[in-house]
Formats: structure tokens, sequence, C-alpha cells
């Protein structure tokens, strides 16, 4: 028996609790231009100077396009039920619309088919930011007709893979997708338009939606189906009214936005009247909210670290679009991403989705830390990596405890990957990647995740 396993007091998650790790295309798998790939927004964007940290991009990210199955054992070491990872829609449809791309069919048919055979549940999110550039050309997604080539793009997915894949995610984090790629242009496209924004965060929704009914429509197997949020857990900064009304506005912005529409049918309504100087919603057709709000089996949750705002007079720092508030960074313990550690505020949102949302079963698709820890004689020994995790685990296991329905955990990431605007500054990974060699060296947190996967109970924290 293991040490886990002896320790009386250790938290023990359920026997059908399921342990996974993920990542998503554009970050790890590089061959950008091989075997029929289209240009996606992030490849533009990565290649514009100035956009990504020290001019990184993606072309050759982890090389996981030529590692598959080598990787697939690695996910295999970790004895995880279930694996989350993003198809490349430029790999299916180079231009995001009209013919298929056999090769690119072909590659995700081996990652499932590998998965599987080393007994490993497929994971597949169709949406992780990597938009085909011709659609950007023709608008992007402030254009609702993304959302239609969005939804044909699902359905030759379903075609292709739903006879495997175990559960499907729409979206990854829709907030990303509108507020940090047209509001701030922190992410591709790179655009500062807040109307645009709002535009985008619709045809988000539309696309979610008309991607859930193009699934069923062909899918054979009985698969989940899930959306995957960033959800805040907003804290105000004070007691104050001003404050809590500020917290609350701030996530009505970057939470409600997405849940009212996609599991409520509405965009609530302090989200109308708080960007009324910005528009007036006139792009939400009849019939649009819906074609979004259709039944989902799971709602996603990445999590990493709260959020804390205060009420200002004038657009303060920090929400994507202006808003009378600021953020407030609070003292404490930090990743290497420069993220406040406190893993109360992940129990938080999950105590407070289980009760927004009664009985809908939640998985965190992903949770996980930036720490650069050395390779030293193979090994590398990332303490402050597993306190993060052990930490964290314990909130999702007290959520558990509180009643609310978590049906799985994934550990972001796999492996150190392209970390979108900070390229490859951020190592999120359980296996360290030397980008030099792309050697992958599994780091103790694998060992430590490894032995949770198997044994279902916390391992101590170190
Ligand atoms: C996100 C994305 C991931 C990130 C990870 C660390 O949540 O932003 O899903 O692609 O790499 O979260 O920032």
């Amino acid at each position: 028996m293991s040490e886990s396993a002896e320790r009386s007091d250790a938290p023990v998650f359920p026997a059908g609790f399921v342990f996974g790790t993920a990542t998503a295309s554009y970050q790890i798998e590089g061959a950008v231009s091989e075997d029929g790939r289209g240009p996606s927004i992030w490849d533009t964007f990565s290649h514009t100077p100035g956009k990504v940290r020290h001019g990184d991009t993606g072309d050759v990210a982890c090389d996981h396009y030529h590692r598959l199955d080598a990787d697939l054992d690695l996910i295999a070491a970790l004895g995880i039920q279930a694996y989350r990872f993003s198809i490349a829609w430029p790999r299916i449809q180079p231009t995001g619309s009209g013919p298929v791309n056999p090769a690119g069919v072909a590659f995700y048919d081996r990652m499932i088919d590998g998965l599987l055979a080393r007994g490993i549940s497929p994971t597949a999110t169709l949406y992780h930011w990597d938009l085909p550039q011709p659609l950007e050309d023709a608008g992007g997604w402030p254009n609702r007709e993304t959302a239609d080539r969005f939804a044909a793009y699902a359905e030759i997915c379903g075609g292709a893979f739903g006879d495997r894949v175990a559960t499907w995610t729409t979206l990854n984090e829709p907030y990303c997708s509108a507020y940090l790629g047209y509001a701030t242009g922190l992410h591709a496209p790179g655009r500062t338009d807040a109307v645009a924004a709002l535009q985008a965060v619709h045809t988000l929704n539309l696309a979610h939606g008309k991607a859930l009914q193009a699934l069923r429509s062909v899918v054979t197997g009985s698969p989940t189906y899930s959306v995957t949020h960033c959800l805040a857990t907003v804290r105000p900064n004070s007691d104050s009214a001003a404050d809590q009304d500020a917290a609350l506005l701030y996530r009505a912005i970057a939470n409600d936005v997405f849940t009212g529409p996609q599991l409520r049918g509405a965009y609530p309504e302090p989200i109308l009247s708080a960007t009324a100087g910005l528009t007036d919603w006139s792009f939400v057709a009849d019939g649009d909210l819906e074609t979004i709000c259709r039944p989902i089996d799971v709602l996603g949750l990445n999590w990493y670290s709260p959020t804390y705002v205060q009420a200002s007079p004038a657009p303060g720092a920090g929400p994507p679009i202006p808003l009378p508030l600021t953020f407030v960074e609070q003292p404490g313990e930090r990743t290497d991403m420069g993220w406040r550690i406190d893993a109360s505020g992940l129990e938080d949102m999950l105590v407070s989705l289980a009760a927004d949302f009664p009985g809908l079963p939640i998985m965190v698709t992903e949770n996980g830390c930036a720490f650069d820890d050395p390779v030293v004689e193979g090994r590398v020994h990332d303490v402050r990596r597993i306190r993060y995790l052990h930490d964290h685990l314990a909130a999702v296991h007290s959520a558990l405890d509180a009643g609310v329905p978590l049906v799985g955990y994934y550990v972001w990431s796999l492996m150190d990957n392209f970390e979108w605007a900070e390229g490859y500054y951020g190592r999120f990974g359980i296996t360290h990647v030397d980008y030099d060699t792309l050697v992958r060296t599994p780091r103790d947190s694998a060992a430590w995740f490894a032995e949770l996967a198997r044994t279902k109970v916390l391992p101590p924290r170190p």
C-alpha cells in the first residue's frame, strides 16, 4: 500500500473521479505548415514583431506532431484516466471552410486511437484559439457567419471522431478569444475594439450552440458534451457597497456573459446596461438565444487565481472593456506568471457554480502553475508546483465534500508549452521540455500526480 493510502486523514477522491492532463494544439504541435495545415490567427500574430515575448512562435513548439507516439506513452505513464487535447481547425479545414484535409483527420485519428489503445479517454476541444486566418480576414469572431463555419467544422469532427471521443468541448475560454483577441489585443488577432469584442462574445456563444447541434446530428457514440470557461472568482477589495457592486459587475461581464446565454438563455441585464455606452446589442438576432442555450452534460472550468476588484469613477485598469472598476493586486505568493496563489478561490468558485446551476456536473479542465525549476541529473524537483497542486486538489476535495457534483480534474499541463503572449517563458508542465533538444523530462510533480491518479488518495504536501 502506498504511503498516501496509509495516511488515514488523507483526502480520498471517489473511485470514478477522473484525473487527467491537458494541452492545446497550437501550444504543443508545431509542424504549422505540414501535411496541409493552413495558417491560423496565432501563426500570424506570433510572427508579428512585438506581440509575443522574445518573438517566440508556435512554429516548432514541442514538436508534438512528430512525437505523438512517445508523448502518448508519456501520458500513459501517468496512469491518468483522460487526456484533454484540442483539434486544430486549420489542420481539418486549412481555410476554415470547404474541403477537409485528410492528413489532418489522420493525425487526430492516430491520437485518439493511441489514447484508446492505452486505456485513456479522449477529451477533445474543438476550438482552443487557432482560428483559420482566412476566417479572420473575413471578419473573424465579430462576424456572426463565423459561427456557421464553426458548426460545419464541428460536424466534420463529429463525423470523423464521434465514434471514439468520450467528451466533446466546444470552446476553450471564449473570454480570451473575445476579450483578449478583440478588446485588449493581448492575444490573436490583436484587435482593440470593445464593440467588436462584444460581437465576438455573441458569435462565440452562437458557435457553441450551433456546434452542439452539429455534433449531436452526426455523433454515433454517447459522449459527454461540454464547454470550458475560465470563470473568475471575483472578490470585492473591501466590503463597501461600491466594491461589492463592482465585483458583481465584473463577474457579469467576465462570467455571466457566457453562462447566461449558454445555460439560462439570456444575457443578464447588468451586462446590457453596463455596455449601453458601447452597443445596443442589436447584433443579437431573434432566435439566437434559443440556438445558444442547448443542453450540456458537464461544465468545464479553467481556474488559476482569484481576481480582486474595486470601484473606480473612471474606467480602471484590468477589465478588458471600459468598466467603472479596477483590478487590485493582493500581496501573497505568486507563480512565475505573477498569478497570486490562493486555492480558496477555486473552492469558492466550485461551490458558487453548484449553487448557480444545481445538478450540472462540473470538471476542472485546467488548473496548474508556472514554475521554472532546473533539471538536475535528469530530475526536476518542482516542490512549489506540487504544493500548488496539493492545495488546489484539497480545495477540489472540499468542494466534493460540500456536495459539488465534480466529475474530474485535469492538470495544466502535460508538458511545458507555448504560453501565448508569454511565449515559452511560463513553464506549466508536469513534464519539463528542453526547447533546444525537445527532450521531455517528467518532473517530480508527474510522479506525485500519477500516484493520485492511481490511488485516488491525495499524496502528502512536501
Ligand atoms: C488558458 C488556456 C491555456 C493556458 C493556461 C495557462 O486557460 O489560458 O486554456 O492555453 O496556457 O491556462 O495560462
